[in-house]
């Protein structure tokens, strides 16, 4: 399928609809993921045409160390200073079409996690009603596309310790966008598999009942989707000093709806991990 080709001179890149379902890995938890995701050329020109700092902040002059800031599909899509070519990858990876590449790779998946939600909503999930996130109509999931930097490094820090995204989000993904510049270490994608049963301090856990499973490394052209429940813990590992940005795109598919609880530590766990509990300065717009 081609989109935007007038404009641009190029199809819309589709970052799932050539993957198979032999392709999905279903361990620490459901997702799939990439180096060299879309071909060369098109990355390329996508590299070029990625907005800089000064636009993503929109009009803000201040920000803090390693601090994510975003440009979400709403605000993309009508901002003609944005390339053509990234308006329609926008556009595609916030449609019904995208949508329908989640669901023939993850729809059974999600039917194992989320036992229930389409008696909820009252349509398979194949069958939901798609609206890109903060517009306005009847949908069941709401799709988001996002361009995302995390700011200049200060001092070492991640970005974000381990915890699952919120829990009407059932669907994320990241597509790294390195820049060529940046030769700072970190900044990976950390999945990690549970040691126990899952519990919670809001979203985030304690370093003591999770494992590593799997590291995606920053690097360009690196793609990653997963469903997320209480079993996708992932976070981001401590970055170096560096005045470059980390750059990626954020792919989010949110519910009207909760499509999972975490479970919480109670009182007793609470005083007794209290050290562990206290926020840790990261962000928590998970
Ligand atoms: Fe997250």
């Amino acid at each position: 399928m081609v989109a935007a080709t007038a404009a641009t001179g190029m199809s819309a890149p589709q970052l799932l609809a050539n993957v198979t379902s032999d392709q999905i890995s279903a361990s620490p938890y459901p997702h799939f993921s990439k180096q060299n995701a879309l071909p060369e050329d098109i990355y390329h020109r996508l590299d070029r045409e990625f907005p800089d700092l000064a636009m993503v902040l929109n009009g803000r002059t201040s920000y803090g160390n390693n601090e994510a800031v975003r440009m979400s599909a709403k605000q993309v899509l009508g901002d003609h200073r944005i390339s053509p070519l990234w308006r329609s990858f926008f556009e595609y990876h916030t449609s019904i079409d995208y949508w329908r590449s989640v669901t023939r790779l993850f729809g059974d998946f999600f039917r194992q996690e989320f036992p229930g939600l389409e008696t909820r909503l009252g349509r398979r999930f194949e069958d939901w009603r798609v609206i890109p996130r903060g517009f306005s109509g009847e949908a069941e999931v709401r799709l988001d596309c996002q361009f995302v930097m995390n700011t200049p490094v200060t001092h070492v820090s991640s970005v974000k310790n381990p915890h699952v995204d919120l829990c009407d989000k059932i669907f994320s993904g990241l597509f790294y966008f390195r820049d060529p510049a940046d030769t700072t270490e970190g900044g990976d994608l950390q999945m990690y598999a549970w040691k126990r049963s899952p519990r919670f301090i809001k979203h985030r856990t304690m370093s003591r009942d999770i494992e590593l499973a799997k590291t995606i490394h920053y690097a360009p052209n690196t793609y990653l989707c997963f469903v997320n429940s209480a079993k996708a813990i992932h976070g981001v590992s401590p970055r170096g000093i560096t005045a470059t940005p980390r750059r990626y795109i954020n792919f989010i598919a949110e519910l009207p709806i909760e499509a999972f609880q975490p479970q919480q530590l109670n009182r007793w766990q609470r005083v007794l991990y209290r050290s562990e509990v206290k926020s840790d300065g990261c962000e928590e717009r998970y």
